[in-house]
This record gives C-alpha cells, sequence and structure tokens, in this order.
C-alpha cells in the first residue's frame, strides 16, 4: 500500500527547516486520501520529500513531524525512541520515585506522554496519530517496565480538538492500584486515575526541592492541590496555610499531612484571591508566600487577562510578605513568557511599594525537556523573589 501524502505551503517549510514540529492546517496545500492519524510522507508544493509525520483530520494541528528521514513509523521505532527517553531520565531525575518517563514532543514521540508513580505508569495520547498506537505503547512499556498498573489519562479536553473521546482507566494490571511515592523525603498518595493532570503536578518536582533553602517563618501555599510545595516545606516553617478550591484535592492533602506526621499545616478550602485580599484586609503578615496557579492563558486571547490576574495575585502576594520574605511565584501558561511575568510582577512591586530582588528564575523539572526550536515545550515559569 502506497503511503499517503501531504504537501505544504514553504511557510511552513521554513518553519520545518527551524526546528518547529508542528504544521498547521492552513499551511497543508494538498492531500490524498489519509486515513485520522496516518503517518504520512510530507513534501513541498514541488514534490520534495520533507520527512514522516502524524496526520490529523481534525486539529488545527494537521501535521506533527516524526522524523525526517523515510522508515516505518511501527513498533520497533516506538520502542527505540520510549528506550532514548527512558535512558536520560537517570541523568535528569536521580532517585525520584516519580517522573515523566516520555514527554510527548520533548522525547520525539509527538503528543505521547507517560508518567511514572513507583511502579505504575500513566499515560496520554493526544493525538489521533498516537492513539493509533496505544496498544503498542502499553506493550512496550509492559515488556520494558513490568509495571504493576498502567493507566490511561485521556480525559483532558484537548482530545476534543483531535475528535477523540475523553477517556480513563486501567489498560493493564491491577484494577485499582493504590500509589504511593515519595519525592525529596516526603511521601505523596497518588490517585493516578482521578487526580489532576495524571496524578500529581510532577514539572514542579526540583521547585519544589530548591525552595526549601529559602522557606521559613510563616508560610502561605496558595493553590497548594494535594500540598506538594506545603508539605515539602513545612519542615522549615514554624505554621503553614495551604489553600486550594479542590475538595478533593485537600482531602488528599490531609491525608498527605497524616502519612508525613506533619501537624503545622492548615488546609483550607478556599478562592485564593478572596484568600490573599483577606490577609492584607486583616493585616496578617507571611514570610514564605507560594503562589502556583492554574494556566490563565490557554490561548493567545486571554493573554491580557492573564497578566492582569498574575499582576493581583503578585500584588497581593507582595503586600503581605514581611520585610526579608521570599515569594514563589509560578505560570504554567505557555503563552505568558519569562518576561511577561516579571514585567507584570515588577508592576506589582511599584504598587505594593516593595523593593524586589530575583533570586532564582527557574522552569519545570529537567525530565520536561525544552526543545531550543519549540516555544512551546518551555511552559513553566517558577520565579523565587524577595522583597525589601
Ligand atoms: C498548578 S496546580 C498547583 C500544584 C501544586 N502547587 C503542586 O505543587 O502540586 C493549581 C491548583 O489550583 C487550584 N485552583 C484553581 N483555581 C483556584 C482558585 N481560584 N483558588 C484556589 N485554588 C484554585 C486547582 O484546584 C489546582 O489544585
Amino acid at each position: 500500500m502506497t503511503q499517503p501524502e501531504v504537501r505544504i505551503s514553504s511557510r511552513a517549510i521554513d518553519r520545518i527547516a527551524s526546528g518547529h514540529p508542528w504544521i498547521y492546517r492552513s499551511d497543508v496545500k494538498s492531500e490524498s486520501a489519509a486515513e485520522p492519524g496516518a503517518v504520512v510522507r510530507v513534501l513541498d508544493r514541488k514534490g520534495r520529500f520533507w520527512g514522516q509525520a502524524l496526520w490529523s483530520t481534525q486539529s488545527q494541528i494537521a501535521l506533527r513531524m516524526l522524523t525526517r528521514e523515510e522508515r516505518p513509523f511501527d513498533r520497533a521505532f516506538l520502542t527505540e525512541r520510549i528506550a532514548q527517553a527512558a535512558a536520560y531520565r537517570p541523568l535528569v531525575a536521580e532517585g525520584a520515585q516519580a517522573y515523566r518517563l516520555v514527554a510527548s514532543e520533548g522525547d520525539l514521540l509527538p503528543s505521547l506522554i507517560v508518567d511514572r508513580y513507583g511502579d505504575c505508569l500513566a499515560l496520554q495520547t493526544l493525538s489521533q496519530g498516537m492513539e493509533r498506537m496505544k496498544a503498542d505503547v502499553v506493550a512496550i512499556l509492559t515488556e520494558r517496565f513490568g509495571p504493576r498498573a498502567v493507566v490511561e489519562r485521556n480525559d483532558v479536553a484537548v482530545r476534543a480538538l483531535e475528535g477523540l473521546p475523553e477517556q480513563k482507566g486501567v489498560l493493564a494490571g491491577e484494577p485499582s492500584p493504590e500509589v504511593v511515592i515519595e519525592e525529596n523525603g516526603v511521601k505523596f498518595h497518588v490517585d493516578i486515575l482521578a487526580g489532576q493532570k495524571t496524578g500529581e503536578f510532577l514539572d514542579q518536582r526540583e521547585n519544589r526541592s530548591v525552595t526549601r533553602c529559602y522557606a521559613r517563618g510563616r508560610l502561605l501555599d496558595c493553590f497548594c492541590y494535594t500540598g506538594g510545595f506545603a508539605l515539602t516545606l513545612a519542615p522549615q516553617c514554624e505554621s503553614v496555610v495551604a489553600v486550594d478550591s479542590s475538595s478533593e484535592a485537600l482531602e488528599a492533602a490531609r491525608r498527605n499531612g497524616e502519612l508525613n506526621g506533619l501537624d503545622n499545616i492548615e488546609w483550607r478550602q478556599a478562592n485564593c484571591f478572596d484568600v490573599l485580599k483577606a490577609a492584607d484586609h486583616d493585616g496578617l503578615r507571611f514570610d514564605t508566600v507560594v503562589l502556583d496557579p492554574p494556566a490563565f492563558a490557554r490561548h493567545k486571547s486571554s493573554h491580557e487577562s492573564a497578566l492582569r490576574a498574575y499582576k493581583e495575585l503578585n500584588l497581593r502576594a507582595l503586600k503581605i510578605l514581611t520585610p526579608g520574605g521570599f515569594l514563589i511565584t509560578c505560570s504554567c501558561s505557555f503563552h505568558v513568557s519569562e518576561s511577561d511575568l516579571l514585567a507584570v510582577i515588577a508592576e506589582a512591586a511599584l504598587d505594593a511599594h516593595r523593593t524586589v530582588v530575583v533570586v532564582d528564575r527557574r522552569t519545570q523539572s529537567r525530565d520536561h525537556p525544552i526543545l531550543l526550536t519549540m516555544p512551546e515545550t518551555h511552559y513553566l515559569k517558577c520565579l523565587i523573589l524577595r522583597a525589601l
């Protein structure tokens, strides 16, 4: 059977040549009938071969480049790339029990995510092409890692852009795996079938560790989820107030507090904007504040409103920090750059009449690789600031 072909515009050729692996539908000039998720040959308008890509019949990202050469996209191909991803992890996640084993484009496996939680694996197949390969991925993971369970966490809205249903469940192994992992010496129950993301925010693992040397006194952890920062920093602090709007997350956080024998944390279900406002109004002061909100700019169109939200949060946090206090402030919105974030915090600092020192500028943990030629892979910003 001949492999389907897709011809693309010269603008898209420039994009591939610059190292970006996505081609948008508006740059597709002609296509031979290809099934959803097929592997196609990518050609320029003159018919020259540029590589192979996963084809989507639905998404605005019509093509995701797989290779620049002609070779079958099969189990052997997947096995090789998963092995390459796995071989890199001991260098960047040494000793970690939970980390991202395969990070999509960052590991040259577009739209495939595999997270490791101890002896269990959670995966996401986020395009028509990877969805077609799901059974092979599970077989490879099972053979190579012998996991207790492999679950799929395809209950994410982006799948709708590919015309794929939201679904989750156990694909192999134990039917309802209980998972406890240790991260930076802290134990966490992880709900790999129902927690946010695939269970935990693994991209903050290194930031949670690094911030231990700054946290002290009274800590306010805003957007605490299951207690990632609060539990890691609590031993350094006199007291912790940890806030999240999700009752499920807080229930898990409380269990995690008990599991670690930590009794200096008050878990509070509330809107963090309200808590920060009330703290300022009531004259409460904290020595350390963590802000790790959800992405406020999921699309380019929400850039301005996102900046307003980041400014408000950071302004309120700076107002309630004691002199010399630390603000650990994050953004996981790709559409808000580090310089955007620094600029709004500078405005917030001026409004709050605080002088701020940039102690460290950080990003996602290194098991979430950043591709030099694909800005979308650099999404998390974590600034450690000191307010004089
Ligand atoms: C990026 S996650 C935080 C991850 C966490 N810091 C960690 O290290 O595991 C964002 C959290 O914000 C919570 N959230 C979203 N909007 C909120 C709001 N307005 N007030 C409080 N929590 C909110 C979500 O439930 C989610 O747990």
